[in-house]
């Protein structure tokens, strides 16, 4: 086992839900995650903001040493990816994107693919982009869902709430005679909100994200995982604001019981 960690990042605790597949892919992999909770959302930002958001989270977690970084942020992995790869040549960095598009090429008949995402992430078009990169046949019907973000954070991830809001964004792309059947979680938030988009959603649309898809990804590009089989590797909490709030919605996006002791703070 080589010791060095695996850094992540996302603008809060959405990209616990990357970490969770990128541990259960590899868990005897060490992992640094970083959550830059004092500036979320970035979804509504220009994506210069973005571009200079990730670089100092990247720094943050690259002076820590990592031996890989993972953009656990659509939102991010959009804007910024060109800019941190420019930055940091020799250190493999892989965003959600990519794998996101290849998830729902993969699991569509029709290759009618909805996305749903915050507003940089779908008027940036990088999905679009992403997916007709994979198949230029297929069509791509996209949302912003911004409010998506926020309830995630608040944890009203179920109920006649969060079936009302999912409702309002998707039966405009689904209830229609030529709706998508794939809908593709194109934010890291939106995965803890899978039950009340599977009650709203007609039953033979397959839902889709990329934490599966890019915990494959990492592994690819490390040539495998490292570490003795059975030995669990340790992980390192960062967040920008509020460590008690960060371990208790944590929580709920990561499947397991976060300590606010265990977050350190930082200042960016
Ligand atoms: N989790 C981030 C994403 O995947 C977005 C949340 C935010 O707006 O900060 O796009």
């Amino acid at each position: 086992m080589t010791g060095i960690p695996i850094g992540v990042f996302d603008s809060g605790v959405g990209g616990l839900t990357v970490l969770r597949a990128l541990r259960s892919a590899m868990p005897a992999e060490s992992f640094i995650y970083l959550g830059d909770t004092a500036r979320l959302p970035y979804g509504t930002k220009s994506a210069e903001t973005v571009v200079r958001y990730s670089l100092q989270c990247a720094a943050a977690l690259i002076q820590r040493r990592v031996r890989c970084l993972v953009v656990a942020c659509n939102t991010a992995s959009a804007s910024a990816l060109d800019a941190l790869r420019a930055h940091h040549p020799a250190l493999p960095i892989i965003g959600v994107i990519e794998p996101g598009a290849q998830a729902a090429v993969a699991a569509s008949v029709s290759q009618h693919i909805a996305v749903i995402a915050t507003e940089g992430t779908i008027g940036g078009g990088a999905y679009q982009t992403a997916i007709h990169r994979l198949n230029p046949s297929a069509r791509v019907t996209s949302r912003a869902c911004s409010l998506f973000v926020s309830m995630a954070e608040e944890g009203w991830t179920e109920g006649p709430i969060a079936e009302a809001v999912a409702r309002r964004y998707l039966d405009p792309i689904f209830q229609r005679n030529d709706a998508p059947d794939t809908l593709v979680l194109g934010c890291t938030h939106f995965p803890v909100l899978a039950a009340a988009l599977r009650a709203v959603l007609p039953p033979q649309v397959s839902i889709v994200d990329s934490a599966a898809t890019t915990a494959a990804a990492v592994l690819h590009q490390l040539h495998g995982a490292s570490g003795a089989p059975g030995a669990l590797g340790a992980v390192s909490w960062l967040a920008t604001d509020g460590a008690a709030r960060f371990a208790r919605v944590g929580s709920t996006f990561l499947g397991e019981t976060l300590a606010a002791e265990a977050v350190e703070i930082i200042d960016l």
